[in-house]
């Protein structure tokens, strides 16, 4: 079996305007030999111009969320179409700041998977668990449980990636033990396993939360990390190319 490329991912979440395409242009400019496969989610309005300003680099861009249907009533909505149409590859699903701040479920997430693969979009499922479910020794549950909720079974065959990002590790500076990241990696991997068979050998799961340079290199080197999910360290090309060349 051959590992899965890794993939580097940023998201911009609700930051960057026009001249935050400049931190974008260098991350590009500054990448060397990675292995990685490296993708930037900015805002929906950076899709377009990003695109631009990254033609002719490997770094991809995608988006942060999409509807689950193709066009309709939904004011403020935007369907994976047109995220696709817009230059989105990639499309981050089932992050917890919208799992907890708009009440997304395993099955909306789903939902939104199917849509991101109907639209051309690489989904990254996002799954994590409050430090309150794992002081409760709930987290390999509470994240197996996601991961069977948030994957329908149309995955198979196609490019998509898990991202494990505990919520208490998300914009806090504390990130799980190596041992408590790879003993999560490989319960999700055994759990893709069991839903997708050989398949589930195919994506690469992402770590997310507080990825700095300094931790990069342990975190991208554990057992079944395939890549990264960065949240504030991916704003400034400088720390974020510190992540993409610790791989
Ligand atoms: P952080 O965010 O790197 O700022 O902790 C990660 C994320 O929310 O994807």
């Amino acid at each position: 079996m051959t590992a899965p490329t890794p993939l580097i991912a940023g998201n911009w979440k609700m930051n960057g305007l026009a001249a935050s395409l400049d931190e974008a242009r260098a991350t590009a400019a500054g990448i060397g030999q990675s292995r990685a496969r490296v993708a930037i989610c900015p805002p929906a309005t950076l899709i377009r111009p990003m695109r631009g300003a990254l033609a002719g680099s490997a770094v991809l861009v995608g988006a942060q969320d999409c509807h689950p249907q193709a066009s309709g009533a939904f004011t403020g909505d935007l369907s994976a179409e047109m995220l696709a149409e817009a230059g989105a590859r990639l499309v981050i699903l089932g992050h917890s700041e919208r799992r907890a701040g708009y009440g997304e479920t395993d099955a909306l997430v789903a939902a939104k998977v199917h849509a991101a693969l109907r639209g051309g979009l690489e989904p990254i499922v996002c799954v994590g668990e409050t430090l309150d479910q794992r002081k409760a020794g709930d987290a390999l549950g509470v994240v197996t449980g996601q991961v069977r909720g948030s994957l329908p079974p149309e995955l198979a065959g196609r490019a998509w990636s898990v991202a494990y990002e505990p919520v208490w590790a998300i914009g806090t500076g504390l990130t799980p033990t190596t041992a408590q990241i790879e003993e999560m990696h490989r319960a999700i991997r055994a759990t893709l396993r069991e839903m997708f068979g050989g398949d589930g050998d195919m994506p690469p799961i992402l770590y997310g939360g507080s990825v700095k340079p300094a931790n990069a290199a342990e975190i991208l080197h554990a057992a079944e990390v395939g890549g990264a999910l960065v949240g504030g360290a991916s704003l400034k090309a400088a720390d974020f190319l510190g992540i993409i060349n610790a791989l």
